[in-house]
């Protein structure tokens, strides 16, 4: 048996568990077909009491696109990730994910968004009494799959984020750098469909900083949707030599696609 929400192929003790999942996404008639846009806002507005911060905000991220976001501190970067991936409500327009508006979303929904957006956070968070690689298998071990992290899987990402000397420490134990590379393997253990990365290389030197950009320019060769917000100028020249890489500005509360100058 397969599952029709994935299409992986179902061993008898997973059946429940995704065909559960399957049908969440058939209530909601979340396309399960290749090629929808995988996040999509439209005319979209955001406020946190004030005045507006984003204004007529529309975005559609194809799957396996490469966007980087720019724009100047308290432009609202953040802001639109946690738009992306439905930790805020647009106070107008639409945010649709995966074909579906955040606003009809329960509980049961935004557990499977979660599964398929891997989210690297500006402040990034870890449990503090669980050693590193604990917390980087967190997002497996909680779905159920930690036999995935006894794999090699786990080994390899830490490895490739340069953190397997330091997988028995505890996150206060962490440089600032550190933090974001386990931030970063943390977002990518579950595979996720889309990775949306806040500032992933802010505290990291230019050849760490290169190296986490070559996994995510791998991810998106093997499919995934990249969003990244940075400030780093030469990080976004440095992806255009490998993927075609759009680069979105926020200025004036408005997106804007930035120009090939960049
Ligand atoms: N929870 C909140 N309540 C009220 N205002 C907020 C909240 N979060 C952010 N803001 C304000 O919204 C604006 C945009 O913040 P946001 O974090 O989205 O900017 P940013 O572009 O990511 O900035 P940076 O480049 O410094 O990370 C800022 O002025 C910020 O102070
Ligand atoms: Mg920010």
């Amino acid at each position: 048996m397969s599952c029709l929400h994935t299409g992986k192929v179902l061993s008898e003790g997973e059946g429940d568990k995704w065909c559960i999942e399957s049908q969440a996404v058939l209530r909601h008639n979340r396309p399960v077909k290749k090629g929808a846009i995988v996040i999509e806002l439209e005319n979209v507005a955001y406020s946190y009491g004030g005045g507006e911060l984003l204004s007529e905000v529309s975005l559609k991220l194809a799957p396996g696109s490469f966007h980087f976001l720019t724009g100047p501190s308290g432009a609202g970067k953040t802001t639109l990730m946690k738009l992306c991936y439905g930790a805020l409500l647009p106070t107008a327009g639409y945010v649709r994910l995966f074909g579906a508006d955040v606003r009809g979303l329960d509980r049961d929904d935004i557990a499977i968004v979660r599964r398929r957006v891997g989210v690297v956070h500006q402040d990034v968070k870890f449990l503090d009494h669980l050693a590193v690689s604990d917390n980087i298998s967190l997002p497996l071990t909680v779905s159920g799959r930690a036999e995935d992290a006894a794999g090699g899987d786990l080994d390899e990402l830490m490895n490739w984020v340069g953190l397997t000397n330091r997988a028995d420490a505890l996150p206060p134990e962490l440089s600032g750098g550190e933090r974001q590379r386990a931030a970063l393997a943390r977002a990518v253990i579950m595979s996720p469909d889309v990775v949306l990365a806040d500032e992933p290389t802010g505290n990291v030197d230019w050849e760490m900083s290169q190296r986490l950009l070559r996994l995510l320019i791998e991810l998106n060769k093997m499919g995934k949707t990249v969003l990244i917000a940075t400030h780093d100028l030469g990080l976004i020249r440095a992806t255009k030599a490998h993927v075609q890489a759009r680069v979105l500005r926020i200025s004036n509360r408005r997106i804007q696609l930035a120009g090939a100058d960049l």
